[in-house]
């Protein structure tokens, strides 16, 4: 067994060392002393390089329990289990409706969905709709804990638009470990703008969810959680993508639309195609843009998601194509087939997202503050308590928020904020207008060191909500507040 030694760089880099690897290196180990440091705000531990020898795994679609034409009843179990994620060994995972990772729920926007949620684990979890706008007490926060053995139904209406959401525990405190062991699904809402755009919107053929995690495997091919945590955000060296390590993906030359998750605990990814070639943003974490945004390269923090399109039938695929992350680290190399897939066109507009002159000059009623690092996190001076409300708001009234980064002595890091319960929009980063692809729906904003985002949001539903940092470690130790809307 080969084993890499990883270093991640404090922010001083005088214990910083070389990377040790090789090439046919199928899965590594990491010296957890070298960890316990504040993460580097610039350098991180690169991901392996996938070999590309397994088929990218495709989560299945959650056939419904009961469905018609108004309503849809699923079941949601969070149990756990085994999964051969390296050849011929068993690691031990979490998983909803299967051992790892979860399943995909499609909804339709109009329709009422009841939701049967199972804790098959032995311990506490809770079910959170990541960007779903329904009322506070199915939202899944920290208040909604099931304890094991426990179920509950809950029922909402889908009354948003198109988009990528997803869901995964929200247990105070615990959010990162379980997260981390594998609790994470997909919801795709679907409305009839999307169903008459003409996108490609074949579920696993062209139309690809891509979960990009990074973890750490010990001597046992175990995730260790407790050995692996970093309190500035868990970061691995091993990449899966929907759990597959080493995954390649087997297209058609035609249009494929990926829908992107970083769904890891802390790491930032930049993604692009490793020939530099363009491809074009079609969707933010919340609906569609207005229209289809050309891109090199595309940094989505933790939680935030978007949609892309890649064109292989307009690519050179006697090259080897594949995504990469801004260190160029191969993260899902493409197998193009010969066969030609459907002609599809992006349509030039998708949506009429707007931001109005009043939202632009509203004034700021309320203002967040991150600071912090390691458990030294805190929002607005203080840390989570669940017996405090921070910030109460009108149900339907808009707000204009302001979400400021304040620096630390050693600079600071990004912190990847996101609020429950609410589509927003950003209004300015910095002063300026957001660029074109943050010019949609919004549930989770990269705010870098020393920025001010100001965003317009509007609950549509009336609860107590959370919002927080969302690279897990952060939020579990304490980066995080709670609005009440009424
Ligand atoms: Cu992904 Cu509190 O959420
Ligand atoms: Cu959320
Ligand atoms: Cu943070």
């Amino acid at each position: 067994m080969l084993i890499a030694i990883l270093v991640i760089s404090a922010c001083s880099d005088n214990n910083a060392q070389p990377a040790e690897e090789t090439d046919d290196m199928d899965h590594s180990t990491m010296d957890h002393d070298t960890m316990d440091e504040h993460m580097s705000h610039d350098e991180v531990v690169s991901l392996n390089d996938s070999t590309g020898e397994n088929e990218l795994n495709i989560p299945p679609m959650l056939e419904p329990d009961e469905s018609d034409d108004n309503q849809v009843v699923y079941t949601v179990r969070a149990q756990t289990g085994e999964t051969e994620i390296f050849d011929g060994a068993k690691t031990k995972t979490y998983g909803y409706n299967g051992a790892f990772l979860g399943p995909m729920l499609r909804l339709e926007e109009g329709k009422t969905v009841k939701i049967r949620t199972i804790n098959e684990l032995d311990e506490e979890t809770t079910f959170h709709w990541h960007g779903l706008e329904v009322a506070g007490d199915a939202d899944g926060g920290p208040h909604e804990s099931l304890q094991p053995g426990e179920e509950e139904l809950i029922e909402f209406d889908v009354t948003q638009e198109a988009s990528t959401l997803w869901f995964h525990p929200h247990p105070e405190g615990k959010t990162a470990e379980q997260v981390y062991n594998g609790l994470a699904g997909l919801i795709y809402i679907e409305d009839d703008n999307s169903k008459s755009l003409g996108l490609p919107n074949v579920y696993g053929e062209n139309d690809i969810p891509l979960i990009f995690q990074d973890k750490i495997f010990d001597e046992e091919l175990q995730l260790n959680f407790s050995a692996a945590m970093n309190d500035d955000g868990t970061i691995g060296d091993t990449s899966l993508v929907n759990g597959t390590l080493n995954p390649k993906l087997t297209v058609n030359k035609e249009k494929v639309r990926l829908r992107l998750l970083n769904g890891s605990n802390a790491r930032n990814y930049t993604l692009k195609l490793n020939t530099g070639d363009p491809f074009v943003q079609i969707a933010t974490d919340g609906g569609f843009l207005n229209e289809p945004v050309t891109l090199e390269e595309i940094t989505l923090t933790p939680s935030e998601r978007a949609e892309i399109i890649i064109d292989f039938s307009q690519l050179d695929t006697e090259k080897e194509l594949a995504l990469v992350n801004e260190d160029d680290s191969i993260l899902l190399p493409f197998e193009v087939s010969e066969q030609g897939g459907e002609e599809s066109s992006i349509p030039e507009k998708m949506n009429d997202f707007a931001v109005s002159e009043e939202e632009l000059s509203m004034p700021v009623s309320k203002q967040v503050e991150l600071y912090g690092m390691m458990d030294q996190v805190e929002i607005n001076g203080k840390k989570f308590d669940p017996e405090r409300i921070d910030f109460t708001q009108e149900q339907g009234v808009t707000e204009v928020w302001e979400i400021y980064n304040k620096p630390d002595d050693m600079g600071g890091m990004i912190h990847p904020f996101h609020i429950h319960g609410a589509q927003f929009k950003i209004l300015s980063r910095d002063g300026e207008e957001p660029p074109e692809n943050e010019q949609g729906w919004k549930d989770s904003i990269a705010v870098h060191p020393d920025e001010t985002v100001k965003i317009a949001i509007q609950f549509k539903h009336k609860g107590v909500y959370m919002f927080h940092c969302h690279i897990l470690e952060h939020e579990d130790n304490g980066m995080m507040g709670q609005i009440k809307v009424e």
